[in-house]
């Protein structure tokens, strides 16, 4: 039998580690061929509750299950891993500042960082869900030197996921008719959900359904707010903020990443910038990529227009301010 192939997944107990866990279990992230070992980590006071969900992993029985660790130290749990997933992070509290918020998922990041750095599998792939995840994913990124960058990458696939729901809508198709969406950016309200480039069945998607001023006007003032703000509009209406969603993401961002993106489309995910598209080099920000066997790559030569302009600089100018925010609190190594 193949060896299991080890991922780690941080925030275990935590309501999107309750969807997340159960479909990786079963196959959804790396097929139905491949046993997997989970590797869960949690905060000391969350392991009890975990030991309840790993009971329900055993319970459920799954064939491609060949195990599962937890415990509440970074540097046994991501022992070997090829995958991790950093799911876990500190959410903001009422009366909590931008700053503190910050500073308390970068005590988090630094350490997990630097635990990568040491003890994860040369092939490991990591993936930032925990919010800010770009910017999380920058300090992880900046505490393990010994790590490929391009190996670091934080979630945008749910916000491009929310725009191709969107726009299917309008458009009254299913979402498999719809390629090449792309999210810019950051993953908070500043992100750009661009449709200039995308395709309905085809056709170029801003000139099928955003031409004329009343789909200007649903361009600006309902599709780029809805997506923007979903996050939101799902915590009003459930009273919890998104997790089976955001676990669908994790897992569709990251299976096509290792597995490759369909040919003719692209996805959106957040990694470091090379400087494409005139966004800062070295930020962790979104762009439209291609991927292959693991590897990605930022799709180029697309046109930027000046409605796209503006708003992939107002959200790279965010995450700069993050950067400096968080390199002012030391958290860059
Ligand atoms: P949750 O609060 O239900 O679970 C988070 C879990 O992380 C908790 O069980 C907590 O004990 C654990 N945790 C905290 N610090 C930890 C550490 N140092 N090591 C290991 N575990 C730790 O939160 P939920 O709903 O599961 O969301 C998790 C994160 O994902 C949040 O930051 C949330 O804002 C973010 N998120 C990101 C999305 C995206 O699209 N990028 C979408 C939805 C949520």
């Amino acid at each position: 039998s193949t060896t299991p192939v080890k991922v780690a997944v941080t925030g275990a107990a935590g309501q999107i580690g309750y969807s997340l866990l159960f479909r990786i279990a079963s196959g959804a992230l790396l097929g139905p061929d491949t046993p997997v070992e989970l590797r869960l980590l949690e905060i000391t006071p969350a392991l009890k509750a975990l030991e309840g969900v790993v009971m329900e992993l055993d319970d459920s029985a799954f064939p491609t299950l060949a195990g599962v660790e937890i415990g509440d130290d970074p540097n046994v749990i991501f022992d070997g891993a090829s995958v991790a997933l950093l799911v876990g992070a500190r959410p903001r509290t009422k009366g909590m500042e931008r700053g503190d918020l910050l500073e308390a998922n970068g005590a988090i990041f630094t350490v997990q960082g630097k635990a990568l750095n040491e003890h994860a599998a040369d092939d490991i792939r990591i993936t930032v869900t925990g919010n800010p995840a770009n910017t999380n994913a920058l300090i992880a990124k900046s505490n393990a030197p010994d790590i490929p960058a391009e190996r670091f990458s934080a979630l945008t696939r749910l916000d491009h996921n929310r725009a191709l729901a969107q726009l299917a809508k309008r458009a009254g198709v299913h979402v498999t008719d719809l390629k090449k969406m792309t999210i810019w950016g950051n993953h908070s309200a500043t992100q750009y959900p661009d449709i200039f480039h995308a395709e309905v069945a085809g056709k170029n998607a801003a000139e099928l359904v955003a031409s004329d001023a009343e789909g200007t006007a649903w361009l600006e003032n309902e599709f780029i707010p809805t997506v923007q703000k979903r996050g939101a509009a799902i915590i009003e209406a459930r009273g919890a903020s998104s997790a089976a969603s955001a676990a669908a993401a994790t897992i569709d961002h990251t299976r096509d990443w290792l597995r490759g993106s369909a040919d003719g489309d692209w996805l959106s995910m957040a990694v470091v910038s090379d400087g494409s598209y005139g966004v800062p080099e070295g930020l962790i920000s979104s762009f439209p990529v291609t991927t292959k066997d693991g590897n990605w790559e930022i799709v180029q030569g697309l046109e930027i227009n000046e409605f796209s302009r503006a708003r992939i600089d107002a959200s790279t100018a965010e995450l700069g301010e993050e950067r400096d925010a968080v390199r002012a609190l030391n958290l860059l190594g």
